[in-house]
């Protein structure tokens, strides 16, 4: 019997018995790649022929001690992780080729084998003389981390089972190789198998791992979200071409809440800590000026302020252009519809651009009356009041709803200097020294008293 292919999407790890140029499940185009059955037995034979052991049983009140956490020393880092790295945890690290991934892990695993943690780095990147190179140039070179250059998975694990660290860092899975597999590292069977062969020994030895992932925009390499399961916390490191600041931003934790940012600036020398982030992504701001409009967030656990500057200028175009950096589109076109229907202001026409500054991503709803506050004054060409802070989420109706940690977003904004919060009205709003609020129960409201129209 000819053995069967089988056809794996690379993006979301759904197989098929079929090649086609987009993955039925996911949606995403040139995804599908083929890949050879793991086993050749893997027959028909239903797996309950054949009687297995008994699985251990307990019940859920058994007491469990909370699991003990290394420290980094990198605040940003332990925020991200939850508090520090947890023992036989696996940690998956994506981003883009460039972005910073191999320096802050380097630098990372200098601050934990400096506290203490066994640690080693396996680069199957780069030669370990580059490795020591960078660490040379980061001030590195007398942390305690024991240093490797290898490809082979089988060479690695015997290290690592010999070695016995606390701590493994994988620089990155696309580049090993598990011998037992017949396709190129890279492919998604191989990036598959060693993510399994990593954690899995990771849970049996105690000891962590962080896995290095790329992710690349056109699907050649098997990016690493057929990873993301297999591990216990996922971090992304992102940020845009041609500014410094990072953000690494866990967007799975099992052992600490999602969604929780680090910030870094990438400097000459390596990675910075930016312990006030909202000070960085205001820093370039000048008086206020049309279009720009300071958003008190929530990133995690911590207020960040961040500016939205909008640009709205006649089209030469049939259709208007609509450009947004940093945050979600669909939302922008939503907004602008409300802005239409409920208030009367048309952007038909007029071409919109939309951008955070800093290269920040934004992603929640409270920013609505920001954006909307960002293109009505581009539109209108009129700057907000000095001072001013914006939030509330805006619903279809254009009324506009209260969000969560108001007191917090009021306080960080009064830290930065600010002496006004435009916001949804509460029916309590917390009182916070030194910042006064003006609340609106919907945009007409809001539009009529700060732009004097509507
Ligand atoms: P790198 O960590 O190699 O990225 P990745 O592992 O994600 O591919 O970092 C690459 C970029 O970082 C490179 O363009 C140079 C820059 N960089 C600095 O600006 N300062 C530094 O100290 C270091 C080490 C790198
Ligand atoms: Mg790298």
């Amino acid at each position: 019997m000819a053995k069967k292919l089988n056809y794996v999407c690379n993006a979301c790890g759904a197989s098929t018995t079929k090649w086609a140029g987009q993955c039925d499940s996911c949606g995403e185009w040139n995804t599908i790649s083929e890949e050879k059955p793991l086993t050749s037995s893997s027959s028909s034979k239903a797996i309950g022929a054949k009687r297995g052991g008994r699985v251990a049983l307990t019940a859920l009140d058994t007491h469990e001690t909370p699991p003990p956490r290394t420290r980094s020393l990198m605040d940003e880092l332990d925020r991200v992780l939850g508090g520090g790295l947890v023992p036989s945890s696996a940690i998956l690290v994506g981003g883009d080729p460039g972005i910073g991934k191999s320096t802050l892990l380097l630098q990372a695993a200098a601050m934990f084998s400096s506290n203490g943690l066994k640690t080693i780095y396996i680069s199957g990147e780069e030669a370990a003389a580059q490795v020591r190179m960078r660490a040379q140039r980061l001030g590195l070179k007398d942390a305690p981390v024991q240093l490797g250059a290898e490809t082979n998975l089988r060479d690695i694990l015997t290290t690592l089972e010999e070695e016995k660290p606390q701590l493994a860092i994988i620089d990155s899975i696309q580049t090993m190789w598990v011998d037992t597999v017949d396709s190129a590292p890279g492919s998604v069977s191989q990036v598959r198998a060693a993510a399994h062969e990593l954690t899995s020994f990771a849970k049996r030895k105690g000891i962590s791992v962080i896995l290095v992932g790329h992710v690349t925009k056109d699907g050649q390499i098997a990016g690493p979200r057929v990873v993301e399961h297999m591990v216990d916390t996922v971090l992304y490191f992102e940020g845009e071409r041609g500014h410094q600041f990072r953000i690494l931003r866990a967007v799975k934790n099992r052992f600490g809440p999602a969604d929780e940012i680090g910030v870094f600036e990438m400097t000459g020398g390596g990675l910075q800590e930016v312990r006030n982030p909202s000070a960085l992504f205001l820093s370039e701001r000048g008086t206020p000026s049309p279009g720009s409009v300071v958003f008190s967030g929530i990133e995690g656990t911590r207020p960040v302020l961040v500016e939205f500057q909008a640009l709205v200028s006649p089209s030469p175009h049939s259709q208007a252009r609509r450009t947004v950096v940093g945050w979600d589109s669909s939302r922008l076109a939503m907004i602008l519809a409300v802005l239409e229907a409920r208030v009367g202001i048309p952007f038909a026409g007029l071409d919109v651009y939309l951008n955070v500054a800093g290269g920040l991503k934004v992603s929640e709803p409270a920013a609505d009356l920001a954006v909307a506050a960002a293109l009505l004054s581009a539109r209108e060409d009129a700057a907000l009041p000095e001072g001013a802070i914006v939030f509330g989420e805006l619903s279809l109706s254009g009324a506009l709803r209260n969000v969560s940690q108001t007191e917090n977003r009021l306080k960080e904004a009064q830290k930065l200097g600010f002496t006004t919060a435009i916001m949804p009205k509460g029916e309590k709003t917390p009182k916070v020294a030194g910042i006064g609020t003006r609340g609106f129960d919907d945009l007409t409201g809001f539009v009529g008293e700060i732009f004097g129209a509507g």
